[in-house]
């Protein structure tokens, strides 16, 4: 049996993302206070939302949880714009597709910051890191790196990494028992760490690396769930470590040590071995080489790909397990269509992926149905924090018709919806907007449709007996939701073992 390091939890590489939502809640809060009284002095109607309390708004009805929840709540007795004001600091919910284009395509100039809390930005050092960066020249030039990189165009370069990762995930699958998460989070962890920085970094530090990434991640996660004064009063940060109450001061120092090792550690080590002669391939090893891009722009794009790219990655995965195994009929369409397109008893390749329809059209469903970031991240104007909830947006009736809540792959199918085209593309909004949208999603896609049809090439997966599967699975509450499985896969003898909860998934090898 397979087993993996227990500190690859999940929820340390789901920090960067948590910790731009909370930030931007801070932020927001923290913000001009006085866009509601400009307002109704110049006579401008604010928009609907939750009832607001005279001074402190909406300060004490605004959810302390399950946000994703109460917004889709607010979006239904409100509408697709949902003004909430705490304290007299503003947001603007955006629950419609076009109100969200309108102001994160179309006024992408103003509608593209990021928070900028004091302690995670300034005092631990993250202001480098793409999810938290201001749009600036550093912000483009990381950016046009990893448009040049694995931007559509380009992104197939990398495919012998990720089918490297493939087989290493089937491997893994193979005799496995147990939690899937991780060992989806060590294949696409271990695929992003050798793509950024090479097979040789990846031998001999590759396992330090994500170490050093996971203790950081975790860091700034318990970091950035509190609100902590020196983010109200930014002049703090020059107080002592040792001053009576300066918690955050050393929260800080050690979270700096940690942003440090995720910026630095790695290049460092590419670099040395680039001067003692020793070369191959990596997006590091390719732009430094190259030049035309500053080394400095190479160092941080590549020390956000494990954080940024992990955890998004390895929940959809997993949120695709989940729904196949709810619905099984569709797990034997796919296969069919596998037997009949590639040959029974044939693993794809990443070409072929194109040729399985009903694949796609399972994937794109997944992605529409359970987005791993429902409530995608805040893009704050010098006014106001935008919040666009994709979540809501890919439920939206209007967009997708009466069966929108359900789970229904047929409607990206042609010869079930005649309008399939007119869609929107779901490979683009759970991913973000405008000038902020994820710059990993090409790899993103490629990934997940190629892992996805090669473990139902080889695994039959199978809910766990008497098991009551529910399409209304209670997620955790957090920014990026993942459903917890739990699989069984036993390629040599029959499956027999009882899995425990939350959820069984069985998987009898086919071969
Ligand atoms: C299923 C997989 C993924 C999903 C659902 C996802 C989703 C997202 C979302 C919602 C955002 C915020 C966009 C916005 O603010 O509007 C984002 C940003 C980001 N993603 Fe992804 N992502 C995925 C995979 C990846 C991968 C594989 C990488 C790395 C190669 C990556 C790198 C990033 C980075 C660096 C940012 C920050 C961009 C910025 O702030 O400008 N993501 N992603």
């Amino acid at each position: 049996m397979a087993t993996f390091p227990q500190s690859l939890s999940l929820s340390a590489s789901h920090t960067w993302a948590a910790g731009v939502v909370i930030a931007g809640l801070v932020t927001w809060y923290l913000a001009s206070n006085t866009n509601e009284a400009k307002a109704r002095r110049a006579g401008a109607v604010l928009g609907p939302g939750p009832k607001r309390a005279l001074l402190v708004g909406n300060l004490f009805n605004f959810p302390k949880g399950r946000w994703y929840e109460a917004f889709t709540q607010w979006a239904h007795e409100y509408g697709d714009l949902v003004y909430i004001d705490v304290a007299g600091l503003p947001m603007v919910i955006l629950n419609s597709l076009e109100a969200i284009h309108e102001l994160t395509d179309k006024r992408m100039n103003i509608h593209s910051n990021r928070p900028n809390p004091t302690l995670v930005c300034d005092i631990m050092g993250y202001s480098f890191f793409l999810p938290f960066l201001q749009p600036d020249k550093d912000f483009t030039e990381q950016r046009r790196l990893f448009q040049k990189a694995i931007g559509p165009r380009v992104v197939h370069e990398y495919d012998s990494f990720v089918q490297q990762g493939c087989s290493e995930l089937l491997q893994r699958l193979d005799g496995f028992s147990g939690e899937p998460l991780k060992a989806l989070v060590k294949t696409v962890g271990d695929v992003l760490t050798r793509m950024a920085y090479g097979e040789y970094f990846f031998v001999h530090h590759g396992q330090e690396a994500i170490q050093k990434n996971v203790q950081g991640l975790e860091l700034l996660s318990s970091a950035s769930a509190k609100l902590w004064l020196v983010d109200v009063i930014p002049a703090l940060r020059y107080i002592p470590a040792w001053f009576p109450g300066a918690t955050f001061k050393r929260v800080g120092n050690q979270g700096r040590i940690y942003a440090d090792a995720i910026r630095y550690w790695s290049f460092d080590q590419v670099k040395a071995a680039l001067s003692a002669g020793i070369t191959d391939e990596s997006i590091t090893s390719k732009y430094l080489d190259e030049g035309g891009i500053s080394e400095s722009t190479v160092r941080d794009a590549m020390s956000a790909m494990y954080g940024a790219g992990v955890d998004t990655t390895t929940s959809t995965l997993a949120h695709f397990l989940f729904c196949i195994t709810l619905y099984p009929n569709w797990q034997k369409r796919i296969q069919g269509e596998m037997d009949r397109v590639l040959g029974r008893g044939n693993t794809p390749t990443i070409d072929d992926i194109p040729k399985l329809t009903m694949l796609n059209a399972f994937v794109r469903e997944t992605l529409r149905w359970l987005p791993v970031a429902p409530l995608g991240l805040p893009h704050p104007s010098l006014l106001h924090t935008y919040s666009p909830i994709p979540g809501f947006v890919l439920r939206d009736p209007r967009i997708w018709g009466k069966d929108s809540e359900d789970f229904n792959p047929n409607r990206f199918l042609p010869e079930h919806n005649p309008s399939v085209d007119e869609l929107p593309d779901v490979w683009s909004i759970p991913f973000g907007f405008g000038r902020r949208i994820c710059p990993g999603r090409h790899l993103a896609q490629r990934t997940l449709l190629f892992y996805a049809a090669a473990m139902l090439s080889s695994y039959e997966v199978l809910p766990y007996e008497e098991e009551h599967l529910m399409p209304n699975w209670p997620f955790e509450d957090a920014v990026i939701r993942s459903v917890s499985v739990r699989l069984q896969s036993l390629s040599l003898t029959p499956v027999e073992t009882c899995i425990s909860l939350p959820l069984h998934i069985q998987a009898t090898c086919m071969k």
